[in-house]
């Protein structure tokens, strides 16, 4: 009964979906596990060598609670390119993860009963986050036919208690890219109603057919307004080295310093050093990793198409596949079920991002062409044999 120690509103709480499959897949033998967004690709060797180096080297010790300086003046010069200029030392913190920064973000930022705009369907941490904070999400809903923004939706949904707007762009699960036209809509929208904005940009080196990442922060007027989520953990495949970063302005920042010392006291050392070798390069294996997804995309969604009763979008970015399955199953959870206990292929249910993720599942193309191979056509005859 030790549970009763833990306050009221986590005992409400359910675990998370993927923290509920992973460990209902360990019971499983033979499963082709596509669940989470972790790239196979190993991290490129230059960053461990610079690890290895580090630790060698005696960078054994706490640094900086922001992050080492040489860290922070790399993501500045690799923010330019995207029409940012960042000030290194007063407008970067450097995370174990950007999950921690978007923590970080929104501890710091939301006071009980503040309303939190959030996309549906999109990222699933952002609710329960806001929720365990006292805040209160408020979901806007996509726009069904492509998932991009309803900026009408978007308007009836703020209120006099909205203070805040998470985007995520490229979006998890759903691919969509924000165009520059749709950040302008909401930039109008954030500067009218004084709401601040997360902007999750966690997959901008993943876009496709020739679109192109724009940070909402680069927009006139919204620098102030603005704290952008960064990983290393997508880009350059460093899921378990936690790895992440906020850029915002100092004024905030200083506010947020106060607190990140309690909480992490600073990220591994070592690690902040891989992430200077990251950011500065060489690319090359980062673009050899963008083509393979991109390899994926293109097969996966043609192959996915020719089963009856899918209707498999391209994405625009990131490296998920958001497939409609409402012709086949009523129920993204129940046909999910069906696929892992009849098939052994374990996809996460459109729900788990929100309602308007109900009728899709989520496929990550973080396997080799030939496990996804398999994964279709165990898909294909699941579908047959249920009868769709
Ligand atoms: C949209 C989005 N934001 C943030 C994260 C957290 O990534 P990390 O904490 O590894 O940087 C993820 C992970 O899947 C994600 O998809």
């Amino acid at each position: 009964m030790s549970e009763r120690w833990a306050i009221g509103i986590l005992r409400e709480m359910e675990p998370s979906l993927i923290r509920r499959l992973a460990a209902a897949l360990l019971t499983l033998k033979d499963v082709i596990v596509l669940a989470g967004g972790d790239p196979d690709f190993p991290t490129p060797s230059h960053i461990v060598e610079a690890a290895v180096k580090a630790l060698k080297g005696g960078m054994t010790h706490y640094t900086p609670t922001q992050g080492i300086p040489q860290l922070r003046e790399a993501i500045a010069g690799y923010y330019e390119k995207f029409g940012l200029e960042v000030d290194p030392d007063r407008e970067v913190i450097v995370t174990p993860g950007s999950q921690q920064a978007l923590y970080l973000t929104l501890a710091c930022t939301v006071e009980p009963g503040d309303e939190v705009l959030i996309p549906d369907p999109s990222y699933l941490v952002y609710v329960p986050t806001v929720r365990f904070l006292r805040g209160k999400p408020v979901r806007f809903s996509l726009k069904a036919e492509d998932f991009h923004l309803d900026l009408e939706e978007l308007k009836a949904k703020i209120t006099d208690r909205t203070k805040m707007l998470v985007l995520c762009s490229p979006n998890n699960p759903t691919g969509t890219v924000l165009t520059e036209e749709e950040l302008r809509g909401v930039a109008e929208l954030a500067e009218e109603h004084d709401l601040l904005i997360v902007s999750d940009e966690i997959y901008s080196e993943f876009i496709w057919d020739g679109r192109r990442h724009v940070s909402i922060a680069s927009l006139p007027g919204m620098r102030e307004r603005t704290v952008v989520i960064v990983s290393f953990s997508k880009t350059f495949a460093m899921t378990g080295w936690r790895l992440g970063y906020l850029i915002a302005d100092g004024g905030l920042v200083d506010q947020m310093l106060k607190i990140q010392g309690n909480m992490v006291l600073c990220p591994a050392a070592h690690v902040q050093v891989a992430g200077v070798a990251a950011l500065t390069g060489p690319w090359e294996p980062i673009e050899k990793m963008a083509e393979e997804y991109d390899r994926r995309r293109e097969f996966m969604v043609k192959r996915l198409n020719e089963i009856e009763g899918i209707n498999c979008p391209k994405p625009e970015g990131a490296f998920y596949l958001f497939p409609d399955i409402s012709k086949v199953s009523n129920s993204s959870v129940e046909f999910c079920r069906g696929l892992i206990e009849g098939k052994r292929v374990a996809i996460v249910p459109g729900s788990a991002f929100g309602l308007h993720g109900e009728g899709h599942v989520r496929i990550p193309l973080v396997k080799p062409m030939e496990v996804l191979e398999e994964a279709a056509e165990r898909i294909e005859a699941y579908i047959k044999e249920c009868g769709a």
